[in-house]
């Protein structure tokens, strides 16, 4: 039996909230110290009212499944340690972390070495192989969802746009990369885009479906950042970016490194099942043993590179 106080519900009054972290649509995410253990969490406070007028009600419900299931099992993703309410609020402890996320570094560094981009990519990797073989798709995965711990390890963050397949929703437990059918998404009430128009798969835009290979497309969009700081697709609006997405309107620079280049190629790819990784079992195997990765043990990643 765990000591009393760690099966006591917990309250606001368990936490001193310090600074604001982050702010989302209908959230705001607080430092807070643990009074009992001085441990420092990212308390993520949820309007009630607000999510219900903005029917909301599902993403933050479908965020908290997803991180119970998560759990502790996985050391790249945000973990969720107590939820609680009061009349007003919800409140989700995470995990806190310390050194931000990487579009900020991308943003101070201009773009990320080869040695990191490979590193972190990784990590992401491990993380999406963890995430996928408990039938997870992120489907808002960009850099400012990648979050650095206290020793420079990926936290995966924000499952507010995830979705979990079941039997019910059309998942085929016999095959991992299935099309699954999502009417719902990405249009959803009064047409509103959920998720983040640079980082969309195409087919999530023609045929409303969502599978893994969607969140594998982002993984491209997000090596291509990381190695030359730039977003592949932009344009002055939602609609301007989706018409390049379909079109795979998207030219890497001069200096784009060579070996990061194959990869992504291998990825930003229009039609799902030839996107690599999507015939693998269980583990990205084939993303894997990618000759951008044959330096790498991916039993042991070691520490991680210092950023540059
Ligand atoms: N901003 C949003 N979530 C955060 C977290 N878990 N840690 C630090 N900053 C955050």
């Amino acid at each position: 039996m765990p000591p009393a106080e760690e099966v006591r519900r917990r309250s606001h009054s368990d936490y001193i909230f310090g600074k604001v972290l982050g702010e989302g649509s209908f959230s705001t995410v607080y430092l807070a110290k643990d009074v009992h253990t001085s441990k420092e969490h990212a308390i993520k406070v949820v309007e009630k009212a607000h999510v219900i007028r903005e029917k909301k009600t599902e993403s933050v419900m479908r965020e908290k499944e997803v991180l119970r299931i998560l759990g502790n099992s996985c050391p790249y993703f945000v973990r969720l340690y107590w939820t609680f309410q009061d009349t007003d609020r919800l409140y989700f402890v995470l995990s806190y972390a310390k050194n931000g996320d990487v579009l900020g570094q991308i943003e101070k560094h201009g773009r990320l070495s080869i040695d990191c981009t490979r590193y972190y990519l990784a990590e992401l990797i491990l993380g999406l192989e963890h995430l996928h073989s408990k039938n997870i798709i992120h489907r808002d995965l960009k850099p400012e969802n990648l979050l650095f711990d206290e020793n420079w390890h990926i936290l995966i963050t924000d499952f507010g746009s995830a979705k979990i397949l079941t039997s019910e929703n059309g998942h085929n437990n016999e095959s991992s990369t299935i099309d699954v059918p999502e009417k719902e998404y990405p249009y959803k009430r009064r047409n509103s885009f959920v998720g983040t128009a640079q980082f969309v798969s195409p087919e999530m835009l023609t045929e409303t479906h969502s599978s893994y290979a969607s969140d594998l497309w982002a993984l491209g969009c997000i090596a291509f950042q990381m190695a030359s700081g730039h977003m592949p697709f932009t344009g002055g609006s939602e609609y301007l970016i989706f018409q390049k997405i379909l079109k795979l309107e998207y030219t890497f620079p001069e200096d784009f490194p060579r070996e990061i280049k194959a990869l992504v190629e291998k990825l930003i790819v229009l039609e799902p099942q030839k996107r690599l990784g999507t015939s693998d079992e269980r583990k990205y195997s084939s993303i894997r043993q990618h000759p951008f990765f044959t330096v790498l043990n991916w039993d042991d990643l070691g520490p991680p590179p210092k950023i540059s």
